[in-house]
Formats: structure tokens, C-alpha cells, sequence
């Protein structure tokens, strides 16, 4: 759906682009000529997915292994990126996430999630961002939220703290750096299947189904789905639009909101009966 070269030369920081979401993104950044670089916990990983993709696409990615939980070692690490080229846009996709009762939790757990989705994100976001203002170039930042960053949603409370902190974020920063030439914007996914997501948030098969299946598309998205989104915002072509969460579920969080949505389980019979009998 895009010209060949929409990314041509772009260079795109991708956290969390060792697996799942990330590592498909930083697939079609590459097929649309742009160079991921990719970031995580896991230097194998990003070993492994470094050679995969550009094996699979020909094109040009790196990798530099960062916990971005670390302040430090997040500036050290954009220095050292920023030292090889300055890059074009960050995507802040690395998450961490597990249903729990939130009675239970011990404050580590929680640090552990709010410090990757909230502390991580805003790290990634100033570093970058102080270098893009430092050296007068433009910069993109698509932050990867979720619908309940606005909605909020039990059982992955942490996560949710997160999430709306990142979306504040997104909508503060795109009025505070968007003189600068600096835009930021977030996607919102729905269900899109990746091994990190299921396994710590789908305690039960038939529990999947439920997640998978209740939007109203009756899906979940298609990893290209997501990626070509990302593709687009990423690209100078929508560069009119700053501060906006796009999102992209099928449906689903509306589905759970709507008053009177549960009158999709009314049979033929039930609105026969209801409905007032022409005379
Ligand atoms: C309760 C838990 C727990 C669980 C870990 N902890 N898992 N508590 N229930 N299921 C507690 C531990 O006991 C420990 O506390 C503390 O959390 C830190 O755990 P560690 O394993 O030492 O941390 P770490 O190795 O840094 O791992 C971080 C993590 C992990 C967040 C816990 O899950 C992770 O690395 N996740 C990254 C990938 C990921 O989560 N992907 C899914 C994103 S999905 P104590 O007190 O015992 O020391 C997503 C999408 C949402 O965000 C939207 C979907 C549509």
C-alpha cells in the first residue's frame, strides 16, 4: 500500500525491537527502506533478529542491547546511537505486563512495569528528544499505549499507570516540542498475538478465545495491520498530525462501553416481541 521507498534513509530507534510487535515493525520499516535500530534486555535476541532481517529484506539494521529502565544507561546508549547518526524517529514499543491481583503485588512488581512503561518511555524520549533540540533537527515519536490507557483496566494496574502516563506524555510534549519540530503521537492496539503478550496475560485457553474474539470484528489484528500504521505515521507524509492516539482494535474497547452494546444478545424473537407491530 506504499511506495517502495517511504522510509528511505530513516534511520528508526525501535525498544523492545528484538520480538513480538517490535520485531515485525522494524520488518516493514526495513521492506519500506528505513534502518531499524533495535533495542533490549536480550543481546541474543537482538543478535538473532538482526541477521533474520536482513536476511529476509536486504536492508540495513543495528542493535545495541539497553535496559531502559536505567536512566544512564538509556542516555549512554542514545549517545553511542546518536555518535554512529542521529535518528530520525523513536518508537517507544518496549512494555512489561502480567494479570495479577493488585492486593498482591509487591512494590517491586509494580516498579517493574511502571519502571519500563512509564520511567522507560520517558527516558527513551527525553534522550532523544534533547538531541534533536540540541542539534535543530526535526524528530517523530510514536509511543505504543493501549485503549485502557484511557479507560484503565483492572488486573494490570501497573500497566495501566503506565500506559496513561506515556499518552499524557504524547499529548504534552506534541504542544511543548512541536514549535521545535518535533511531533509525537501513540497507537492504541488491540488484540494482536505475540508470544510475550499471550503468555503472561492469557492464564487460560479458553480465556483466549474471549480476548480474541469479543470485539466486534470477532479477530485479532494482523501484525501488517499494525505495521503499516506505524509505517505511515512514521512517514513525512502525515506530518500534519501531532498528539493524537490512533487506535486500532477492531472495535473492541468501545464494544465494552457502549450502555446498551448488550442488546447484541438479543435473538430475532426478542426484537419481534419489543418492536411495535405496524398497523
Ligand atoms: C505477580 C510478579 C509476576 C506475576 C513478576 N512478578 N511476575 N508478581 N505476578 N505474574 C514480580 C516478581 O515476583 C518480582 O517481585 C518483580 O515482579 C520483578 O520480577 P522479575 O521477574 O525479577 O523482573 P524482570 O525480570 O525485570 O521482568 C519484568 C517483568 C516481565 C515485567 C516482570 O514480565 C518482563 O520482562 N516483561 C517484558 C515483556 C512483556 O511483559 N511483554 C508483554 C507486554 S504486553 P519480588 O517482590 O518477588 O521481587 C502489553 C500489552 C498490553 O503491555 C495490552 C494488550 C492489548
Amino acid at each position: 500500500m506504499f511506495v517502495p521507498d517511504l522510509l528511505k534513509g530513516k534511520r528508526i530507534l525501535i525498544t523492545g525491537g528484538g520480538s513480538g510487535l517490535g520485531k515485525s515493525m522494524a520488518r516493514r520499516i526495513m521492506e519500506l527502506g528505513g534502518e531499524p535500530v533495535i533495542c533490549g534486555r536480550r543481546e541474543g535476541v537482538l543478535e538473532e533478529t538482526a541477521a533474520e532481517l536482513s536476511d529476509a529484506t536486504g536492508g540495513t539494521i543495528t542493535w545495541k542491547p539497553l535496559d531502559i529502565r536505567d536512566a544512564e544507561a538509556v542516555d549512554a546508549t542514545v549517545g553511542a546511537i546518536w555518535e554512529e547518526g542521529p535518528v530520525d524517529a523513536l518508537i517507544n514499543n518496549a512494555a512489561g505486563n502480567f494479570l495479577a491481583r493488585t492486593e498482591t503485588l509487591s512494590y517491586r512488581a509494580l516498579d517493574a512495569v511502571i519502571g519500563i512503561v512509564l520511567h522507560g518511555t520517558a527516558y527513551m524520549t527525553l534522550a532523544c528528544g534533547q538531541r534533536w533540540i540540541k542539534d535543530k533537527r526535526p524528530g517523530n515519536v510514536l509511543s505504543i499505549v493501549t485503549t485502557y490507557a484511557w479507560t484503565g483496566s483492572a488486573y494490570v494496574v501497573p500497566s495501566a499507570m503506565g500506559k496513561a502516563g506515556a499518552l499524557a506524555m504524547t499529548r504534552s510534549l506534541a504542544v511543548e516540542w512541536g514549535p521545535k519540530g518535533i511531533r509525537l503521537n501513540a497507537i492504541a492496539p488491540g488484540p494482536f498475538p505475540t508470544k510475550g503478550a499471550w503468555e503472561r496475560l492469557v492464564p487460560r485457553d479458553d480465556l483466549a478465545d474471549v480476548w480474541e474474539t469479543r470485539n466486534p470484528l470477532g479477530r485479532t489484528g494482523e501484525h501488517h495491520e499494525l505495521t503499516n500504521l506505524v509505517a505511515y505515521l512514521l512517514a513525512d507524509q502525515s506530518a500534519y498530525i501531532n498528539g493524537e492516539v490512533v487506535t486500532i482494535d477492531g472495535g473492541e474497547w468501545l464494544a465494552g462501553a457502549g450502555q446498551f452494546n448488550f442488546a447484541g444478545m438479543l435473538t430475532d424473537e426478542d426484537w419481534d416481541e419489543i418492536t411495535p407491530k405496524k398497523r
